[in-house]
């Protein structure tokens, strides 16, 4: 597409979206928040949250979380996710849709070391998204656990680690004057990118 340069899009939608990133990461406050949705088959409904943009591996798109939450429950129903930034300061948007898999434990585990070690002891304390009485029983939880690994290192749990999305589709957009935003979708067919300009 003749006007593709003109918005620093590439022919590997990957490259663009880590050119924007970048850009977006210099000027905004909050760039890695990162609008992450599954779909949730027992309520039949979908299901949105943000996570942290954690880089790429290997032409992925990193994220970490706890392995028993909704979000990994649902992953593991559909695999299926679709994701989207928001970056105010640049205009832009970027949605993705994508396929995951799990990081390998290896990797997640050099990862969760990485952490600051209070992230670690909440990582492992946490039943994400269960109920729990009150604020007091989770700093209790909080407690025992600094206590249990005292002058040792925090265990990578079974149930946290990384998920991998692999694009299958991009869509670019940047705000245009009078509404005439200017938006490319990349799509992977036959493992080439095709891209084209959508109306606003
Ligand atoms: C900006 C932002 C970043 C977040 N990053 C993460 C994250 O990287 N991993 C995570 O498990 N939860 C993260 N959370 C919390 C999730 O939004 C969500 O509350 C939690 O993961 C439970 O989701 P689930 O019940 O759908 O599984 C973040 C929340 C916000 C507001």
């Amino acid at each position: 597409m003749d006007d593709l340069l003109n918005y620093s899009l590439n022919e590997n939608p990957l490259t663009s979206f880590l050119d924007w990133f970048d850009k977006a990461n210099n000027i905004e406050q909050n760039a890695l928040a990162m609008a992450v949705s599954t779909y949730d088959h027992e309520k039949n409904r979908p299901n949105t949250r943000y996570l942290l943009y954690k880089g790429i591996a290997d032409n992925k798109i990193i994220f970490y979380t706890n392995y028993l939450s909704p979000k990994a429950k649902e992953l593991s129903d559909n695999p299926e996710i679709a994701l989207g930034f928001y970056w105010h300061v640049s205009k832009k948007q970027v949605r993705i849709h994508g396929k995951v898999s799990k990081m390998s434990r290896e990797d997640s585990a050099s990862y969760f070391h990485s952490r600051d070690r209070e992230s670690q002891i909440a990582s492992y304390l946490s039943h994400q998204s269960e109920v729990i009485k009150d604020k007091a029983s989770l700093l209790e939880k909080f407690k025992a656990t600094v206590d249990l690994f005292e002058g040792k290192p925090i265990p990578l749990p079974e149930y946290w680690g990384g998920f991998l999305v692999e694009p299958y589709e991009y869509e670019f957009f940047l705000y245009g004057d009078n509404r005439l935003n200017d938006r490319f979708l990349y799509q992977l067919k036959n493992h080439k990118w095709e891209v084209d300009r959508l109306q606003p």
